[in-house]
């Protein structure tokens, strides 16, 4: 793509507020998608400027209505694609169905798999995503899919508190890798737990830990808290191992269901999430902080536009 292009930044529905990050962070101005919706609930999605030639960042995240957003998303794709614009880089700072990402059971879909074809046959030419479930998602994709880390924004937030007694704490054998890189740029040891589910449905269950934890500030480290079940199970296990105090790192603040009066219920000191998926002033309590990953996704956006390397500032 020629940098000198006009780069145009579009944001669907779901995280207004964060696309308006992006686009005050690159001082750029933020063009909006129009969506109709049929009485027979059938979306129409236009695009309200010329985007003939242009290299265009749609930013779309996953949150509820998720279903309607996918169906939102691909018709702005398509639509992008016969308005001409030059290339459309799809960012989606939190990827719909990511956890749906392998086939652990008979006669089920690989949903995250399906959006990959899904978005490349809509028309995307490069995808841009923070922090996927499992790493093995970016090959779902013959495009450029580029995976930024949040690890860098809350190294930052962590590294200003007390960590003389802190252990970074993996809730499960899955996320052991990136909790020990987020460990070893905090220079934390690490502990990973043992957790088990019989299938997606069931609680977790804690059954063993590696590493130390007693008298430790434990500071878990997870991809995202959804229904904040997994977060119980870990906390439970941790007060029971003798843990001084709980605090959590989750990229992708999910919170569905129950997980808010879970957490804010909890002996959890605090919960550290980001604002990939926007959170409503109801379900904010007052151990919660969210940071901002709108420059981390300005200056990839900036990058990609430019032809620039994003491993050397985003390398997980
Ligand atoms: C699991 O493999 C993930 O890393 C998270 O721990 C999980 O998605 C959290 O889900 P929930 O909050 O519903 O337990």
């Amino acid at each position: 793509m020629n940098p000198n292009s006009n780069i145009r930044l579009i944001s669907g529905t779901s995280n207004l507020a964060l696309s308006r990050g992006i686009a005050d962070y690159l001082q750029l101005p933020l063009y909006e998608l129009d969506v109709i919706r049929f009485s027979n609930d059938n979306l129409k999605v236009r695009i309200n400027e010329s985007v003939r030639g242009d290299d265009v960042f749609l930013i779309q995240t996953s949150q509820p209505p998720v279903n309607d957003l996918i169906m939102e998303t691909l018709q702005a794709i398509d639509a992008l694609k016969h308005a001409s614009a030059g290339r459309i880089t799809v960012v989606l700072p939190y990827f719909p169905y990511v956890r749906s990402d392998k086939k652990d059971e008979p006669r089920i879909s690989i949903a995250a798999r399906l959006m990959a074809d899904l978005l490349q046959t809509a028309g995307a030419h490069r995808i841009l995503t923070m922090n996927l479930h499992s790493p093995q998602i970016q090959g779902f994709f013959s495009i450029p899919a580029d995976q930024i880390f949040a690890d860098k924004i809350a190294v930052e937030y962590f590294k200003k508190r007390d960590l003389s007694k802190t252990v970074v704490v993996s809730p499960d054998a899955g996320s052991a890798k990136r909790a020990a890189s987020f460990a070893a740029k905090l220079n934390l040891p690490l502990a990973i737990l043992d957790k088990r589910r019989i299938n997606d449905d069931d609680d977790a269950r804690i059954h063993h830990v590696i590493g130390e934890v007693q008298g430790k500030d434990a500071l878990v480290f997870d991809d995202e808290i959804s229904t904040a079940g997994s977060m119980i199970e870990t906390e439970k296990a941790l007060r029971e191992m003798g843990a001084s105090s709980i605090r959590a790192f989750a990229v992708h603040g999910v919170l569905a269901g129950p997980a808010v009066e879970r957490l804010s219920q909890s002996s959890i000191d605090e919960v550290v999430t980001t604002n990939t998926i926007s959170i409503g002033e109801e379900k904010k309590w007052d151990k919660l902080t969210i940071l901002d990953v709108a420059p981390l996704f300005g200056e990839a956006v900036s990058h990609i536009h430019n032809g620039e390397s994003l491993s050397s500032l985003f390398a997980g």
